[in-house]
């Protein structure tokens, strides 16, 4: 069954039935302002930190479900009847109310008609605005004047999330007020300080309510506002209780007549801030704020363009996919519907690798995030497991408590550090200082190698990196008795690239020990580590293991087996064999199983391990973030079937019409899949904000189309399903345009071994870099060895 379709040349996509298994949303703003949307306009707001500085109010996991949000009622004054123009909240049946949701890349706009009166709103976020805009147009489609009553409503919350359930002080601290048509709010936040917020309309209202309890009325809800079915507001303004944003406004329209007004939501005084905002916020400003947000995604999108033979793909790689890592990595894990504010600012190995999906479109974000993880690593090398950048203070002798150092942590920042040189070319930066947490400062490249150091200084008695706090799987908490084989394979790689970074950086006689470290460790993996036909996942150091085929449960783990390919560990042929292990023994046709088979419910003597019923979450879902890695991995092999179907089977456009089965939204990424063990199998969970989004494009654009950046060019190397005749991309790499056509007449994978750039034969497979602003013509041929 499907809700929705893909509308590629808007890049939108359109949701035709409200009733969606799951609130399907969408993000408003990306600097100052975020907010989020749902295709019933249920949602809430904040500015720079969704858990400290909380706009509107959201009740997260409730029913029913998807309350409040940035509602507009309308009631026909003649007869009295009244409805939302989103379907929710009340609901009227869908024979009758038709709506349509737009979700766009940064504003939705939902269209709507109810007994001939057409309605549409269009919410979001100027690009250089801190504040909302909800523009909102009625039209008459009937033959006869119809006076309609709108009404606003959203809920005004408490700025600290946390604190939402202190009720005792949260419901009397708060006041509001109306002056000069617009309602202001004013709350305490952190610091004894206040801070102001307003809500207005362009269009001067003829009645408000500030206060929940006066608008709803006892014992009603959002469905059926006490206001709203009388037609008019109290006027309840002051101290205590729940503030709302309510405003009556009176629209008379003749047959075919439209007018509107533009609701503003902003943080400052109503009198102030408030006012000037109304006063700008013309309908030609409006019209000119939103197509420059238009074109801003336009551009933003433009660097990386794909033409394959595979629609779904397409439509995940050129508008969504790069939408939401760009979500992801603005936000973290800080904003969903499930994340409710309380990961506010950054998970540190989550933003590491963030950045790896949105290098080629916001190199000076990435640059900038980069720096505020390194300020966050200890001189010794391991880092705070989360950095609040809006906060964090370097140079006051701070040190990670012991127990909430985790063993990845650092060392993702190498993967992160080397894409960024190789995407824009500047080596300075790895000399550039930045200052460590604790006290005085480093090269980038020290931070690097200082991570290596914590990594090694932290082995078990098999040589292999101790799991402490956890790896990178979160539930796998083995401290210092457990060596994670997972996180050994990643300190190779990080070995790797710094070693590459070092001679960049005009450090080469570092880079000598480093690699004698990798290789130290690559050998105590191949010792310790190896199960026979894959590698195991950790070793405790009493000699036990986890993941082997001796357990009883939990025998064969995803994360070790690609990276066993992506490190090199694996290069003996081990790799092949543990991939091939991973397609017997994990894949199912909704992706691969983070290990199978799963541990039946709340063991007791697992060591360390938090554990979720079977087939959720770390517990044998299909976690999706690590899927990638065997599309990588098998790219890396040359399996570009292989690679293909994993990608397919994760793919969230290829299961629009299956949405009653995945439930969350068919144009983004969940954090998981139920696992083959439970009957929910194929359903999604948490979407949004994960590192799939990341991963998911790296390994489509930079592995299977295999578009990947180097210092000295641009390596293109595909490695595709063999069915394919070819395809096409663009992508801007250091300012040139490249237009990069493979043909496949002989259905081959892989193969790039010659290159006609603007026409003239190139040998091998690199491009190199172009003059800014110049276009080149690159084509290729797929062809055996
Ligand atoms: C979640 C966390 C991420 C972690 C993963 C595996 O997605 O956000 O940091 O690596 O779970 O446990």
């Amino acid at each position: 069954m499907r809700y929705g379709y893909f509308d590629n040349l808007n890049c939108e996509y359109v949701i035709d039935r409200p009733d969606t298994p799951w609130p399907w949303i969408n993000y408003l703003g990306d600097h100052e302002y975020g907010a989020i949307i749902s295709n019933n306009a249920g949602g809430y707001s904040f500015l720079r930190s969704p858990g400290q500085n909380r706009l509107l109010r959201y009740r997260f996991n409730a029913v029913p479900c998807d309350r409040p949000g940035r509602y507009i009622y309308l009631r026909d004054s003649e007869t009295g009847e009244f409805w939302s123009h989103s379907w929710s909240p009340t609901q009227k049946p869908l024979t009758e109310h038709h709506t349509e949701c737009r979700h766009g890349l940064g504003y939705t706009r939902i269209t709507s008609s109810f007994k001939e009166i057409a309605s549409e709103a269009c919410y979001f976020v100027p690009l250089d605005d801190a504040l909302e805009i909800w523009n909102f147009r009625l039209t008459n489609r009937s033959r006869r004047s119809r006076t309609i009553d709108v009404f606003t409503y959203c809920e005004f919350g408490f700025p600290v999330f946390t604190s939402e359930t202190a009720l005792q002080a949260i419901l009397y601290v708060a006041s509001t007020s109306f002056h000069n048509g617009i309602i202001g709010y004013a709350t305490p936040i952190p610091g004894w300080r206040t801070r102001h917020s307003w809500f207005a309309s362009t269009v001067a209202p003829i009645g408000f309510d500030t206060k929940r309890e006066a608008f709803v009325g006892p014992w009603r809800g959002e469905d059926n506002p006490l206001a709203v079915e009388l037609g008019h507001c109290t006027g309840s303004v002051g101290a205590g209780g729940n503030a709302v944003g309510c405003l009556h406004l009176r629209f008379s329209l003749e047959p075919g007549e439209s007018s509107g007004t533009a609701f503003l939501l902003g943080e400052g005084l109503a009198g102030k801030e408030g006012e000037a905002a109304r006063a700008r916020y013309t309908p030609e400003h409006i019209a000119a704020c939103f197509a420059g947000l238009k074109q801003h995604w336009r551009d933003r999108l433009a660097n990386l363009q794909t033409k394959t033979p595979d629609p779904d793909m397409d439509a995940m790689l050129n508008v969504w996919n790069p939408y939401q890592a760009h979500a992801t990595f603005h936000w973290s894990r800080s904003a969903t519907l499930i994340e409710a504010g309380l990961r506010d600012g950054l998970g540190y190995r989550d933003t590491a690798q963030d950045c790896l999906a949105v290098m080629h479109t916001e190199a000076d974000l990435v640059r900038g995030k980069i720096i505020d993880l390194l300020r966050g690593q200890e001189r010794r090398g391991c880092a705070l497991h989360k950095v609040q950048p809006l906060t964090l203070e370097t140079g006051k002798g701070e040190s990670v408590p012991e127990q909430e150092i985790w063993s990845d942590d650092h060392l993702w920042l190498a993967l992160s550090v080397g894409a960024y040189v190789r995407e824009t070319g500047d080596l300075a930066f790895l000399n550039q200082t930045v200052p460590w947490l604790d006290k005085g400062e480093g090269t980038i490249l020290d931070h690097l190698v200082a991570a290596l150091e914590y990594a090694r200084a932290n082995r078990g008695p098999h040589g292999l990196l101790l799991c402490l706090a956890a790896d990178w799987n979160d539930a796998l908490q083995l401290g210092r008795e457990g060596q994670s084989v997972f996180v050994s394979m990643q300190f190779c790689k990080a070995c790797s690239e710094t070693a590459d970074l070092l001679k960049l950086g005009g450090r080469g006689e570092d880079a000598g020990s480093v690699k004698a470290w990798r290789s130290e460790m690559v050998e105590a993996i191949n010792t310790h580590g190896w199960d026979g036909s894959w590698y195991l996942r950790a070793r405790m150091n009493d000699g036990s293991t986890i993941g082997s085929e001796q357990d009883k449960v939990a025998k064969i783990w995803l994360e070790p087996q690609p990276w066993s390919v992506i490190s090199g560990v694996g290069d003996n042929g081990r790799g092949t064999r543990a991939m091939g292990s991973v397609a017997e023994r994990l894949a199912s046709d909704h992706g691969i199983h983070l290990f199978m088979p799963p541990h039946q419910g709340y063991e007791e003597n697992i060591p360390g391990r938090v554990c979720y019923p079977p087939g959720y979450k770390e517990n044998a879902a299909i976690f999706c973030h690590p899927n990638p890695w065997a599309m990588v991995a098998e790219c890396m092999l040359g399996n570009g079937d292989r690679a293909y179907r994993y990608y397919r089977a994760l793919l969230p456009s290829a299961m629009n019409e299956r949405a009653e089965l995945r439930h969350i939204e068919p144009y983004v990424y969940g954090q998981f899949v139920v696992g083959s063990s439970d009957p929910a199998h194929g359903t999604a969970h948490n979407p949004w904000l994960t590192g799939t989004a990341s991963w998911a494009y790296v390994a489509a654009t930079q592995w299977i189309l295999g578009i990947r950046p180097q210092i000295d060019g641009l390596l293109i190397d595909p490695c595709i399903p063999s069915s394919w005749d070819g395809f096409h991309v663009r992508r801007v790499f250091r300012g040139a345009t490249y237009e990069i056509t493979i043909k496949n007449p002989q259905h081959l994978s892989r193969g790039i071994r010659r290159l006609c750039l603007d026409g003239k034969e190139y040998p091998g497979n690199l491009v190199p870099v172009a003059r800014k602003g110049s276009k080149i013509t690159v084509s290729a041929e797929l062809q055996p060895e």
